[in-house]
């Protein structure tokens, strides 16, 4: 084996929770979204994953329309005691219509949601359960009441929500202990920061930033998703990875490309890293779920873990965000952002 970083560990949702690594994987790319799989390869991904102690697994019933979960079956079958594995509900998807999504929050649907990925799994409980989505016609007491209702039942030990804001997730704390936050969290994306991760900080709740590579924008290894990515590729339609957009967007990524150098890092390294020391600025847990369908960019990742950027290297990151030219979603209701004044 090479020599590996084993990376260090924090407890998720406080002092109670059960220790994860401080960085988590993303399986989402290994089922969709992000051009075609080779499964062997995403297996051994997966085994690079444990080897260095990232141990927070994050999948939702959504990603392949249950591919994903059926995917991690034998994996979590082979190693259970080993991995916190997280799964979502809340995008429905319908087998007879791929273009599909709706968001479902009622009780009804969680209750079907959360049988169809036990058995995609083949496990008896999930570690952490999130909503997806907030559906905000659906009283957020009720769905996570409805939550609350699995732990009690042993099917659910943890509870997460994904894109809301500081007041939901309040909301939501005072009908049953939230463990995490998932939002998307990046030198490209901080909206975050408006509402949310203050009242994360108060709670205790740990803060699992997704898409901590901008879609994989940050990293440089690609710059306009129209030419350099393949047809099937959801990053071409997104307009932050397109034209005049991406162009813009790509001259930001200097100061990322100058501090790598300086580290012997790789701008995904510096990305990551940046994400993790909001960890000290917010005073909070945060678990990044980089997802990548690579051993070597896994193990380049988990390395990421050890790298401490300077008070000044810091100050020149700050300014890029506010630069960043389009939105990070074709369609922003489905984000937190969209229900905050
Ligand atoms: N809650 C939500 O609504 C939500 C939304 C989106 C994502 N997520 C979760 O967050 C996870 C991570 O987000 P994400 O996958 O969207 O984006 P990401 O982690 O920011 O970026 C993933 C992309 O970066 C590439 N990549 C990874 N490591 C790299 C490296 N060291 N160098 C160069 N390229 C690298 C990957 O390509 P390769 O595979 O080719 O390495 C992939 O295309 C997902 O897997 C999913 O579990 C949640």
């Amino acid at each position: 084996m090479t020599d590996v970083t084993r990376i260090d560990t924090v407890r998720l949702g406080g002092q109670d929770g059960p220790g994860i690594g401080v960085q988590g994987f993303g399986a989402m790319g290994i089922s969709e979204f992000y051009g075609d799989t080779d499964e062997a390869a995403a297996r051994d991904t997966l085994d690079a994953a444990l080897e260095a102690g990232v141990t927070l697994i994050d999948t939702a019933d959504a990603y392949g329309n249950g591919a994903n979960e059926r995917f991690l079956a034998p994996f979590l079958a082979a190693h259970r005691d080993e991995v916190t594995l997280a799964t979502k509900f809340a995008l429905e998807r319908r087998a007879d219509d791929p273009a599909y999504r709706g968001i479902r929050n009622d009780p009804a649907y969680i209750r079907t949601a959360v049988e169809g990925s036990l058995s995609r799994l083949g496990i008896e409980t999930i570690d952490l359960y999130y909503m997806h989505r907030r559906d905000p016609e659906v009283p957020l007491a009720e769905s996570v009441g409805a939550m609350a209702e699995l732990v009690r039942e042993g099917k659910v030990r943890y509870l997460g929500l994904s894109e809301v804001t500081g007041p939901e997730l309040r909301e939501a704390h005072a009908v049953h202990p939230i463990a995490a936050l998932q939002s998307e969290w990046s030198l490209f994306s901080r909206d975050v920061e408006r509402s949310a991760v203050g009242a994360a900080a108060e709670l205790g709740v740990t803060v699992v930033p997704y898409s901590p590579l901008g879609r994989g924008f940050l990293t440089g290894s690609f710059s306009d998703a129209t030419k350099d990515l393949t047809g099937g590729d959801f990053r071409r339609h997104q307009p932050r990875f397109t034209g005049e957009n991406a162009e813009r967007n790509a001259a930001l990524l200097d100061p990322v490309r100058k501090i790598a150098a300086a580290h012997g890092a790789t701008p995904a390294q510096i990305a990551l890293a940046w994400v993790q020391q909001r960890a000290s600025v917010h005073g909070l847990t945060v678990v990044p779920i980089p997802g990548t369908r690579k051993r070597s960019r896994l193990e380049e990742n988990a390395a990421a873990t050890r790298i401490t950027l300077t008070g000044a290297e810091l100050a020149e990151l700050e300014p890029i965000s506010g630069l960043v030219a389009g939105d990070r979603y074709m369609d922003m209701r489905f984000t937190a952002v969209s229900r905050e004044a």
